[in-house]
């Protein structure tokens, strides 16, 4: 074990002794937080209704969508809640009305909503919603794949938009894709059903074991990034490489960084596991 690793175990295990480790308490999942400023949102605009400051149906919403941003800027929401909150119950009335005039089937909104959850699923719980990897950076990944043939695993694999061009340029490698949401799954697994050396599995990414994968690559968001690399350095092979698209591994610096030439100005994050990653752990 090195010096600076056994160093910060002794520390760790000094603090525990002395019951001096931090307590840090569980943050509020942050789908509770946009239900509970909603429900501010809604109480501050009633009292306001009722005190006689506000008079109309478009004031009052215009309140609650106020007040609702507010209170989600207090409960530190993440910024992109903000035009949700914004939006949220003046948009749901103006989709009201236009039901009324229009004569719209409510059940096309009930199939909106049905169309949205297969595609999201439970982003409001990992945190990783869907956006796909470009031509440009599958480019770039492939450069980063080794010679020989290798297994590659993409880890939220979405549709498939990396795997499929990594999987046609290296027909000597073995492609794995794990995505939860059940609409990407299914469009990947069509699209990529002609092709021999991709292999598509519905789950989650954090219950399929990474030890027998010589490339792991991750396009998630900062949320996930710290459990991602305890599970990284616990089961990748030392020499195996993770790649993460965006979003860095705190606190450990990477192999290198490479920047894709798209108009997003993508930066690959590639972490070479070392036999370091795997005892200090
Ligand atoms: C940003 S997209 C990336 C898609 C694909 N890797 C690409 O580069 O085009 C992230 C995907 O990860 C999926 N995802 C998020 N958390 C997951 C989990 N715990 N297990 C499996 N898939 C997950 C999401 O549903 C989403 O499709």
């Amino acid at each position: 074990m090195s010096r600076g690793c056994a160093a910060r175990r002794t520390a760790q295990r000094a603090a525990m002794i002395r019951g001096s480790a931090p307590f840090t308490p569980r943050p509020m999942p942050p789908a509770l937080k946009a239900l509970l400023a909603q429900i501010l949102g809604a109480a501050g605009a009633l009292a306001l209704a009722r005190s006689g400051l506000l008079i109309g149906l478009w004031p009052l919403l215009a309140a609650q969508a106020t007040l609702a941003a507010g209170a989600a800027l207090l409960l530190r929401s993440a910024r992109w809640w903000l035009p949700i909150h914004l939006g949220f119950l003046p948009l749901a009335v103006l989709a009201h009305g236009l039901t009324r005039h229009f004569g719209l089937h409510p059940g096309w909104y009930l199939a909106g909503f049905v169309l949205l959850l297969l595609v999201y699923w439970t982003s409001f719980r990992t945190q990783v919603p869907l956006y796909l990897s470009n031509r440009a950076t599958a480019k770039a990944v492939l450069g980063l794949l080794p010679p020989t043939p290798a297994r590659v695993l993409d880890i939220g694999a979405g549709t498939g938009s990396l795997l499929r061009p990594l999987a046609h340029a290296r027909d000597d490698c073995r492609f794995t894709g794990i995505e939860l949401a059940p609409a990407p799954w299914l469009l990947g697994r069509v699209l990529g059903a002609r092709q021999p050396n991709i292999e598509w599995r519905r789950g989650d990414l954090f219950s399929l074991s990474w030890s027998e994968y010589d490339v792991v690559y991750a396009f998630l968001s900062p949320v996930p990034m710290p459990a991602v690399w305890a599970k990284a350095r616990t089961e990748m092979k030392p020499g195996s490489l993770l790649i993460s698209n965006s979003f860095a591994v705190p606190e450990r610096a990477p192999e290198q960084v490479l920047e894709v030439q798209d108009r997003r100005a993508t930066r690959l994050h590639a972490y070479r596991i070392s036999e370091h990653d795997k005892t200090c752990q």
